[in-house]
């Protein structure tokens, strides 16, 4: 199998990361931040040219104010912190999902990594933030419908938020749940999943090549024979 193009990760598990430890949530949250630095860098060595990672849903709203604030305010920290060391390696930053809701200090935020990593053309970092699979979906139908346009996957496409985004190769999802929770649905079809039992804060480099080598293995057939 060639190397995939777009890995897709849904970090998941910080919560029970902090609960295994006795500390409060919001500190699983901020261990996971080491984890993304791990998985950018991991990206970068394997040669893979797309990076998603699943930040925030539109159903993560459903959890306490202070924990969707806190959260907030880590992305904020992230994006500000972490962009110029981002930029020298040539990393190019993209935020998909909802814009609305989103508090004034975090959607600066998200203009000033976008803004300074345009010129990036070593790794595509999607960072999917207030994103759900089926807004994303409606999104572009109301899209194509405003532009009196054909329905067709070519079509519904360029309402996406990302349309130049590949679909993902590999799915990688930490905390060993076995569902996609409304992560990239359209774009998933024909995804190869890995799922570990590992919680987010502490995955690293080697599981993501481990998921990388996993991912080579299988053999893909969007729905045709098999080759040989
Ligand atoms: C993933 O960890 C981070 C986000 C969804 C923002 P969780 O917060 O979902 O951790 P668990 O699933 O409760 O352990
Ligand atoms: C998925 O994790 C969303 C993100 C990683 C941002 P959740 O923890 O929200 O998913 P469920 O609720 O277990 O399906
Ligand atoms: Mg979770």
């Amino acid at each position: 199998m060639p190397d995939p193009r777009h890995v897709a990760v849904i970090m998941d598990g910080n919560g029970r990361w902090a609960k295994a430890r006795g500390l409060p949530r919001g500190a699983g949250h901020a261990a996971g931040r080491e984890a993304i630095r791990r998985t950018v860098r991991a990206a970068i060595q394997e040669g893979v040219p797309w990076l998603s990672l699943f930040a925030f849903s539109t159903e993560n709203w459903r959890r306490p104010e202070d924990e969707v604030r806190l959260l907030f305010r880590l992305f904020e920290e992230v994006l500000w912190e972490e962009t110029p060391e981002l930029v020298a390696e040539g990393v190019r930053i993209h935020v998909i999902g909802e814009r609305s809701g989103l508090p004034q200090g975090l959607l600066a935020a998200i203009d000033y990594a976008e803004t300074a990593s345009a010129s990036g053309d070593r790794l595509h970092l999607v960072a999917a933030l207030n994103y759900g699979g089926r807004r994303e979906i409606l999104r572009a139908v109301e899209r194509l419908v405003a532009a009196g346009l054909a329905p067709s996957e070519e079509n519904l496409r360029k309402g996406f938020y990302l349309p130049e985004m590949p679909d993902p190769d590999l799915i990688i999802r930490t905390s060993g749940e076995l569902r996609v929770s409304n992560f990239l649905i359209w774009q998933a079809a024909y995804a190869e999943l890995w799922v570990t039992d590992k919680y987010w804060p502490d995955f690293n480099e080697e599981d993501f090549a481990t998921a990388i080598r996993a991912y080579k293995h299988r053999e893909r057939r969007f729905g045709g024979i098999p080759q040989r």
